[in-house]
């Protein structure tokens, strides 16, 4: 039989970014990550929330190639996929923010964006020279397309707050045609201000058709900035609930009993 065509294109299936089938992940009698299911969706923010030890980032691991599955699959836009490395992750567009952003303290802003793939040119037509205007322009380009403001990309970074890094650190991620974003903690160490800068700096990141998935303790920025919500306990998801319809206080009573629960 030959399916219907969906006649209304709103009630047609979404496509899958990366789609994460019953994935699991034990350290020898610790089932760390138990039959982990989720679909990430392009352009939507998801906020994976849970205790410590639940296995978060455990989780987002395996999605980003940094440790390999004991059983599960991953998907992306319907294929299986597989990534034995964190390098490979990043060839299919899915990039990690991990909480020590990897900047070098005494560089400014291009030399960090473009650390270790500085752009050339030849002076003379011969001698090849670091393209530093070139560099320049295109991390002037990159700012802008995150929205980022900072006051002085010519200065070493050392000299800037947490939430400016933070925007470093992500247009460098963007040189690479990312599609996902996964950001373990990102506001962690940050203070309030610089923390809501990061917010809106993810706000951006999907109004540009990133997706992003962010691992947070606060339920503030969770429910400020997270189109939904999952939810993991002892290495199981409890539920992923739409962020419109969901409660702080539905949350935190699935993030502890480790049930499903209503708003
Ligand atoms: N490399 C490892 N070796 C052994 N056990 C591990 C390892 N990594 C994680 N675990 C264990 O797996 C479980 C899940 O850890 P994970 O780091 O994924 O939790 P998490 O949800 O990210 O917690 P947190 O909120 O504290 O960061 C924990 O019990 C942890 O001790
Ligand atoms: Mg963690």
């Amino acid at each position: 039989m030959t399916p219907i065509p969906a006649l209304n294109p709103a009630a047609a299936p979404r496509e899958i970014l990366l789609g994460a089938q019953a994935l699991s992940k034990s350290y020898g009698g610790l089932r760390a990550v138990n039959a982990a299911s989720l679909d990430l969706f392009p352009g939507e923010v998801v906020a994976l929330v849970g205790d410590n030890g639940a296995g978060k980032s455990t989780f987002v691991k395996m999605l980003s190639g940094v440790i390999a599955p004991d059983a599960g699959t991953l998907t992306m836009s319907g294929r299986d996929v597989r990534f034995n490395s964190p390098a490979q992750a990043r060839e299919a567009g899915i990039e990690t923010l991990h909480q020590s952003l990897a900047l070098v303290d005494v560089f400014n802003v291009p030399e960090n964006i473009f650390l270790g793939r500085e752009l050339h040119t030849r002076r003379f037509g011969v001698l090849p020279v670091l393209d530093k205007a070139a560099m320049r322009t295109r991390t002037i380009d990159l700012l802008q397309r995150i929205g980022a403001n900072l006051p002085a990309i010519d200065s070493p970074v050392r000299s800037m707050s947490g939430g400016q890094r933070q925007a470093v650190a992500i247009a460098r991620l963007l040189l690479n045609e990312v599609r996902l974003l996964i950001m373990d903690e990102p506001m962690a160490a940050l203070g309030v201000d610089e923390g809501r800068k990061v917010l809106d700096l993810i706000v951006e990141l999907r109004a540009r058709g990133l997706t992003v998935l962010i691992i947070s303790h606060n339920l503030e920025h969770v429910f400020g900035v997270a189109d939904r919500i999952c939810v993991m306990k002892n290495g199981k998801i409890v539920g992923i609930v739409d962020t419109a319809v969901a409660s702080h206080d539905q949350i935190v009573r699935m993030i502890v009993s480790g049930a499903m629960s209503r708003p």
